[in-house]
């Protein structure tokens, strides 16, 4: 079983109580709650999912002013493709939540720091010592960031300064922008060695962005017509250091389904947290009312299920989703407040699943036809999967079965 080595231990905070946590914390400083929306971006929007908290709010930050006032917090749904091929690893996410602060052009940076650190230390407990922060170091625009070096000198964290490809922050090519301080917490074994730049066990738990330009088609940035402060933490990430895990899988979001996939499928640990994550973020897409498709956002959940299937038919082409239960499915379902239920989840994942075995069983005939002319190149994989559908990692688990 996949996940055997996990320590099962009873956590000390789960995620709800530390978004509670989180909101009375900014509510006791004059922060109005704006309820999460779902995944599904505004109509016209170019981005296809929410994919972080201030996403819904990007007129609010270009200057608009919100109807709860200049100082929000929320927790969203976020969904992330860009990382998928880390989805595996302890700690990436597609689907995750993000607890979000902003200050729309009241207090500053530095405000947000000291408050950051008040409740990631004093409040939530974490131990000052596994913190490290990273802070924008400048570029030919725009100069560091030395209010954040200041003042997080002045809290007695250690800092690195990194260049705009780590430390600056921006939703897309064009919009609001700027430079940001993100914390990373220690989760290797033993005193904490290295930088966030140079060491992979900080693993970034919180981005505060002092988002006060906006970039323009050319390049150009102008000033924004009000100075914000845009912060984001993975609530998954955040409740897993604070829990000592080794991995977000460990939490209650996911006990559910780890106890479903080990149950069903044997398969290496790498696979088990994919599937995991994928199944659950799959049921979260589908349950916001995204229906499968070759374009958009459908396509994006075809992609997830055929990661899936792969995943699975590479070590078993016997296992299928129809032996999911509804609890794993019931229990994501709940936590989002879905618009569908678990029948018409299942019915989408099974739907899909008939769907690429007919394409995987035609893939299987042109693989033996393909094979008499010699061995399958990087050029003939990439042609079957683009030309056929048929994902090379799927190819290649035929190939091995034949
Ligand atoms: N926008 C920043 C992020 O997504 C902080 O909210 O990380």
């Amino acid at each position: 079983m996949f996940l055997i080595a996990f320590t099962r231990k009873a956590l000390l905070m789960n995620t709800l109580d530390v978004i509670t946590t989180f909101r009375d914390f900014y509510r006791d400083r004059g922060h109005e709650v704006v309820t999460g929306s779902s995944l599904l971006t505004e109509l016209g929007d170019p981005v296809l999912f929410t994919t972080s908290g201030m996403h819904p709010l990007t007129p609010y930050l270009e200057g608009r002013p919100h109807p709860l006032g200049r100082r929000l917090v929320n927790v969203q749904r976020c969904l992330r493709t860009t990382d998928l091929d880390e989805v595996g690893d302890p700690w990436h996410l597609t689907v995750f939540e993000m607890l979000g602060t902003w200050s729309l052009g009241d207090y500053d940076g530095q405000r947000s720091l000291r408050w950051g650190h008040q409740l990631m230390t004093d409040v939530l407990g974490l131990d000052p010592r596994l913190l490290h922060v990273t802070v924008f170091g400048g570029d030919e625009q725009v100069p560091s960031d030395q209010v954040s070096v200041q003042t997080w000198g002045e809290l007695g964290l250690p800092v690195e300064l990194l260049g705009p490809d780590d430390n600056w922050w921006s939703n897309g090519p064009t919009g609001p922008c700027g430079p940001d301080t993100e914390v990373f917490c220690w989760t290797g074994v033993g005193e904490p060695v290295g930088s966030p730049g140079t060491d992979s066990r900080w693993v970034e738990i919180w981005n505060h962005v002092t988002m006060r330009y906006r970039r323009h088609e050319d390049g150009s940035l102008t000033p924004l017509p009000q100075q914000n402060v845009d912060t984001g933490m993975g609530l998954e990430r955040l409740v897993s250091v604070l829990n000592g895990t080794s991995s977000v899988y460990e939490l209650d979001l996911f006990e559910p389904w780890v106890g479903e996939v080990e149950r069903l499928f044997d398969v290496d640990e790498t696979s088990g947290r994919l599937l995991c994550d994928h199944l659950r973020s799959l049921v979260v897409v589908i349950g916001d009312g995204v229906s499968p498709s070759n374009s958009g956002r459908g396509y994006v959940l075809r992609r997830l299920v055929r990661r899936v299937l792969t995943t699975l038919w590479v070590v078993d082409p016997t296992y299928t989703l129809m032996d999911l239960s509804s609890e794993p499915i019931e229990h994501t379902v709940r936590r989002f407040g879905l618009n569908h239920d678990v029948t018409e989840i299942r019915r989408v994942l099974v739907g899909e699943e008939e769907r690429f075995q007919r394409l995987v069983t035609r893939g299987q005939r042109l693989v033996s036809k393909e094979l008499g002319y010699g061995p399958l190149d990087d050029d003939r994989l990439r042609d079957l999967h683009e030309t056929h559908g048929l994902p090379r990692d799927l190819v290649l688990g035929l190939l091995s079965q034949n």
